[in-house]
């Protein structure tokens, strides 16, 4: 079985960036074989990460209603959805790519939803680590995408606010009967660390471990030119607070 981490905050606090480093941090490692989900229909995942996609599930699903034809006689849809997104992975050297993608027309993303769960649930044994970028806020949740996982990183910026908004994505996981086995909360873009104000909302967390990233100038001047994660220098502070991340992470 893949050990699976789950990553979730409020919008904009650097859910895919750090997502990102952990997948980058690994496959650097060599500690085996890893598959990156965006489960964010609104993706960046890929981008950040510097791989090309291939076709998402919503690609893939829309693309079998619109032509019906296409199962082979004998095989069900859902097992030649299935097989398409097998066949669809994003082979990178050192990691495996899949994006849940944005499927048209109305209504949810239920259908999708259900396939990315399904087909995450099979692929947990095929990989050691399945790392999944969610998209912001709670309501993933509500729909169930992330059922398990080994580990939820809970990713702030570093406010009050911030981590308030992280607590409340932890209770609603509680209420939701989601199984998660461990909590990590990442408090980014600090500038500063030891604010009074802070230090009790962190403490009072519930965490099992807590880890600070800095801000860090690099990665606003990769942000600019629109550059992927690999492009960072690698003197950056960032790298080793997500060095700490992962030891804490495995240790
Ligand atoms: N430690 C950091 N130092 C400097 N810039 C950062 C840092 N972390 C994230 N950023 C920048 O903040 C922006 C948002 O980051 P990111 O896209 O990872 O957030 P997100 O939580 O995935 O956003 P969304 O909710 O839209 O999915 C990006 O431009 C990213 O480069
Ligand atoms: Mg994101």
């Amino acid at each position: 079985m893949g050990y699976i981490i789950a990553v979730a905050g409020k919008g904009g606090t650097g859910k895919t960036t750090i997502a990102s480093l952990l997948v980058l941090w690994l496959k650097l490692q060599k500690k085996g074989s890893i598959l990156a989900v965006d489960a964010d229909p609104n993706s960046t995942f890929a981008q950040i990460l510097g791989v090309e996609e291939n076709e998402s599930i919503g690609q893939i699903i829309e693309d079998i209603a619109k032509n019906p034809d296409l199962v082979p006689g004998g095989m069900s849809k859902d097992h030649f959805i299935e097989y398409r997104i097998q066949e669809n992975l994003s082979e990178t050297e050192g990691f495996d790519f899949l994006a849940m993608g944005r499927p048209e027309g109305p209504g949810c993303y239920c259908y999708a939803n259900n396939v990315l769960r399904g087909i995450v649930k099979k692929l947990v044994s095929n990989y050691n680590f399945i790392i999944i970028d969610n998209e912001a806020g709670m309501e993933h949740l509500s729909r169930r995408t992330t059922r398990s996982a080994n580990c939820l990183l809970l990713i702030s910026d570093y406010s009050l606010m911030g981590i308030r908004s992280a607590k409340q994505i932890k209770g609603l996981i509680k209420d939701l009967d989601i199984q998660i086995k461990r909590y990590g909360l990442v408090i980014n873009r600090v500038l500063r660390q030891n604010h009074q104000e802070l230090v009790k909302e962190i403490n009072d967390f519930g965490a099992d471990f807590i880890e600070y990233i800095p801000e860090d100038q690099n990665l606003l001047e990769l942000s600019i030119k629109g550059l992927p994660l690999t492009k960072l220098n690698q003197n950056s502070p960032l790298l080793t607070a997500v060095e700490n991340l992962g030891r804490k992470l495995w240790q």
